[in-house]
């Protein structure tokens, strides 16, 4: 959702600023806009649209070598000009980016309109504008400590004063917030990927702490009372170029055709071949603790949560203990019973997914035990789950999930085997599992490999107006994720059903003009799911069927997309990866933005 980036230094701060805002557009915006601090004080260009075009407007002179930028995603407020951060005082002396909400503001504006302050938009944010330039306080921290002393809410913010040329402060409290050091300048940023080619030395702020950048480096302190907390920055491990899509048409793309990499970075190192099980270090567990657990209950949101009930069915079909998953995004309007001897298993890409932030709150509030599957580091889920399982899949940019969700299912086959070593799985089928994901980056790779193949089929189902997705037990999620990931690239109307429950409704709709993805795999199910398609042939749906050589389709005429046979359990990643390339080729043929499909954000930071 929306994105930060300040610079201080030596350099004219406007063009690092919107260089770096170009680099967070995938998260999804629909206005953007940039303030810089120079000898003629505090100026603002922003409007509603992309930062290109912010770009073509500023004027020939908008000299300042500190700055403040920012791409909006409406939330209070239409997207218009006045409602594009930065946002300012009436005097225009102070300027304030800020992601996150506000939730007293309605109160607050009230507050200032009532002292005579004339507010020039409709957003949250402006009043900490106000808020700001109205303290006595006379240190910019001190003014944006009384400023937040009167917000509730979550903020990742930046505020430049006129009458503080020297500085930017930084504020964190539940929307993220990094420091970036350079050479005699530095940078601030909502995600590393603004700033990551400028350096990878970085601090990440906490919630509740406040920083004081200037050029020549930074201090952090608590915002509730400016008391110091002497953060310090770190050299990240991270390689600037995998921000990039290179000679790759999309970051999508490029993502795909990553995962056989990325699926090895997840399972390296965590594998145990002699005893068949896996090493997960990081869940902070002990085969006591593991043992002691009767219930796992997963929550994630979209995509995430369709991997979570892949996850599920792992658990339970490997450990043989009951498990589920739920949208983290209902859980916790739900009241729900927390019970001790429950893990619980938070499941997200970004780690800044809110409705997932929260669900992980109350689970823990209430004294549950939760692991994290997340694939930023030290983003705000791992930092409040109890332990976790890092994804390992490497910056992933385009809005579409893609080698993430590979790495999620891996992770659970790790978390499923080792439940299961501890229990009931025997030693010879943790090997089998063991040596099915040895496999698996190689089976990926083979799928890849067909990608020509699949051009044709995508296109044709790009010019449906609805179509289905199907699949039973195993393959259900799946379908549910194909289908999730068709819609939104494509735009086209695209809906997931059991294969089984056809006959009970679905059937109905079932002509020449919808056509149906079919998952079916070889396994105890096979057959039957080669009578739906009998069904749905009778009907002259059109069919796609992704399956298994030995997979006999008898008269059926279908389009048939073969993938390779691993371990029955592991089934969905290899019949996953070819729904992902036909969403990918639907979108390219109707000429869509793919890592930017419309309404949508990267990481959905606000409820
Ligand atoms: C789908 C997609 C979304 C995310 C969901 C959770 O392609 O990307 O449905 O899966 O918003 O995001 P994370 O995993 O960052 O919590």
């Amino acid at each position: 959702m929306c994105g930060i980036v300040g610079y201080i230094g030596r350099q004219e701060a406007a063009p690092v600023v919107l260089e770096g805002l170009t680099r967070l557009e995938h998260r999804g915006y629909d206005s953007a806009g940039v303030a810089v601090l120079g000898n003629r004080g505090v100026r603002v260009v922003k409007q509603a649209g992309r930062v290109r075009d912010l770009a073509g407007v500023l004027p020939k002179r908008f000299a300042g070598a500190t700055g403040i930028g920012h791409t909006r995603w409406a939330t209070h407020g239409p997207a218009t000009d006045a409602n594009a951060h930065p946002h300012t005082d009436e005097a225009g002396r102070v300027a304030v980016v800020h992601n996150g909400i506000i939730d007293n503001s309605a109160a607050l504006r009230a507050e200032l309109a009532d002292a005579g302050v004339t507010l020039a938009s409709d957003t949250d944010t402006e009043v900490l504008a106000h808020l700001v330039a109205r303290s006595d306080a006379d240190t910019l921290e001190g003014k944006v400590r009384d400023a937040l002393g009167a917000v509730v809410g979550t903020y990742g913010l930046a505020v430049l004063h006129a009458d503080f040329p020297d500085r930017i402060v930084v504020a964190r409290n539940g929307s993220p917030l990094v420091v970036g050091v350079g050479d005699k300048e530095m940078y601030v940023a909502s995600d590393l990927a603004a700033i990551v080619r400028h350096t990878t030395t970085v601090a990440v702020l906490d919630d509740g702490e406040m920083a004081t950048v200037t050029a020549a480096g930074f201090s952090t302190m608590r915002h509730r009372d400016l008391v110091a907390t002497g953060k310090t920055a770190a050299q990240l491990d991270v390689d600037a170029a995998s921000y990039e899509a290179g000679e790759h048409e999309s970051f999508m793309r490029k993502e795909i055709l990553e995962q056989p990499t990325t699926a090895q970075a997840v399972l390296r190192g965590r594998l145990d071949e002699r005893f068949g099980t896996a090493h997960l270090g990081g869940l902070d567990m002990d085969a006591r603790d593991l043992r002691a657990v009767r219930r796992v209950k997963i929550l994630g949101c979209g995509s995430a949560y369709y991997v979570g009930q892949m996850g599920a069915a792992l658990i339970e079909e490997l450990a043989r203990i009951p498990a589920d998953a739920e949208a983290a995004s209902e859980f916790r309007y739900r009241n729900p019973v927390i019970e001790p001897d429950t893990l619980y298993v938070a499941v997200s890409q970004s780690g800044e997914t809110i409705d997932t932030l929260l669900a992980v709150q109350e689970v823990r509030r209430k004294g549950g035990r939760c692991v994290g599957l997340v694939n930023v580091v030290g983003s705000a889920i791992a930092r409040e789950c109890d332990g976790g399982i890092y994804l390992h899949a490497g910056p992933e940019v385009a809005v579409a999930s893609t080698k993430a969700l590979t790495n999620m299912f891996l992770a659970f086959a790790l978390l499923a085997l080792q439940l299961g070593r501890v229990r009931d799985l025997s030693i010879a089928d943790g090997k089998r599992l063991v040596a099915g994901l040895e496999r698996l980056p190689g089976q990926i790779e083979e799928v890849l490999a067909g990608e020509a193949d699949l051009v044709e089929v995508a296109k044709d189902l790009a010019e449906a107006r609805s179509l289905f997705f199907i699949g039973r037990v195993r393959g259900f999620p799946v379908a549910r994720e194909g289908a999730q990931k068709f819609k939104e690239i494509s735009y086209r109307h695209a809906e997931a059903y059991q294969t089984s429950e056809l006959k009970h409704g679905p059937l109905a709709l079932i002509d020449p003009e919808v056509p149906t993805v079919a998952l079916v795999p070889h396994d105890e199910l096979a057959e039957r799911n080669v009578g739906a398609l009998h069904e749905i042939e009778a009907r002259k749906g059109p069919l796609v069927v992704i399956t298994h050589e030995d997979v006999d389709l008898g008269e059926v005429s279908a389009r048939r997309i073969v993938v390779p046979r691993n371990e029955p359990e592991l089934d969905p990643i290899l019949l996953n990866v070819p729904l992902q390339l036909l969403a990918y080729h639907a979108a390219q043929h109707l000429g869509h933005d793919i890592d930017k499909p419309r309404n949508l954000a990267k990481s959905v930071t606000v409820e």
